[in-house]
């Protein structure tokens, strides 16, 4: 199959390097040029549009920033989909909300184009190592098709259901994701306050049985000082938001992310946003150590 891979950022530069290693024939775009020549110098055809770039491709992979960003590319002036061969297959990894999801399938389904929902969870180190996990919501045939692909750059793929589905499973997800940083940031904070030595807490605390494991190379990050991205902050500012408008949608009160939402918005509204999201301890610790 030949692929396309719109979206060269922190995760999709990495994703697309897996396809490469695995020997896809492989166009790429993004729209700043520095990830698109240091793929084209490990293999891949560089593309200079979005359009140029799904021309010829079987399967079309886009890992772009947000719903907004996604709909101008596909569908824009100039957008994607429209360029794209009949029955071709186009695999969004963004991470964008089930309402977005289900009207590009719609859209797509006119042009004679399939569509695949095949959101993420993993961040910088599982898309480098080819480990992330896909959370697809797709028809079981076209992920039959093209699930060899998504194991170049995955260790497992799970099929959450029909279209949509995969992306409404990756909201809660980042909603636990998100909660559990904060519940962890302010805890160690609390603990500091009250006289207990901090890295006795970073050592401890990521190792108990009520506390999510990710926390620990979060605990690594705050021990440094060294909020270097992984995940930005930015982009689970989005997530909550999106976990909102779903529950909006649904009818489902969701009070914890929410609050969670609103304390993500002050970090990033502090110029945190391009930093990881376990800057979040950064954040409330400069809350609770200096008040207004
Ligand atoms: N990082 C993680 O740990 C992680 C994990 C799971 C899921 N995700 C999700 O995966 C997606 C990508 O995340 P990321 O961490 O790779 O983010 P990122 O590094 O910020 O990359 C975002 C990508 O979108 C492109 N983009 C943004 N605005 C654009 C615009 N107006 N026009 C065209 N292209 C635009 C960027 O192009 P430029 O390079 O030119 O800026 C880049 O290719 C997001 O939906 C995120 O929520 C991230």
């Amino acid at each position: 199959m030949k692929a396309a891979f719109i979206g060269l950022g922190i995760m999709g530069k990495r994703m697309a390097g897996n396809l490469l290693k695995n020997n896809v024939s492989l166009t790429v775009f993004n729209r700043s040029q520095e990830p698109v020549d240091e793929l084209a110098g490990r293999g891949a055809t560089a593309a200079d549009s979005p359009a140029a770039c799904v021309r010829n491709a079987d399967v079309v992979f886009t890992m772009l920033s947000t719903p907004d960003v996604v709909d101008e590319l596909a569908f824009g002036t100039e957008g994607f989909v429209s360029h794209m061969q009949s029955g071709a297959l186009w695999i969004d990894c963004s991470t964008v909300d089930p309402a977005f999801t289900r009207l590009a399938a719609k859209k797509t389904k006119k042009g004679g184009i399939r569509f695949m929902d095949a959101p993420v969870a993993g961040s910088k180190a599982p898309a480098e190592n080819g480990e992330l996990v896909f959370l697809a919501g797709a028809d079981k045939e076209d992920l039959d098709e093209t699930k060899y692909l998504l194991e170049f750059m995955g260790k497992k793929i799970i099929h959450a259901g029909p279209v949509s589905m995969g992306t409404t499973l990756k909201m809660l997800v980042n909603s636990l994701l998100a909660q559990s940083m904060l519940a962890f940031a302010e805890t160690v904070l609390l603990g500091e306050k009250a006289g207990l030595s901090r890295e006795l807490l970073l050592n401890l605390l990521p190792n108990m049985p009520v506390t999510a494991p990710f926390t620990a190379p979060k605990a690594e990050k705050i021990r440094q000082n060294d909020y270097q991205v992984e995940f930005p902050l930015e982009w689970m500012h989005k997530d909550l938001h999106l976990v909102s408008k779903v529950a909006w949608e649904n009818d489902a009160p969701q009070y914890m992310a929410n609050l969670a939402k609103e304390i993500y918005a002050g970090a990033k509204a502090h110029g945190l946003g391009r930093e990881d999201f376990s800057a979040i301890y950064k954040y409330l610790g400069e809350k609770i150590n200096k008040p207004f």
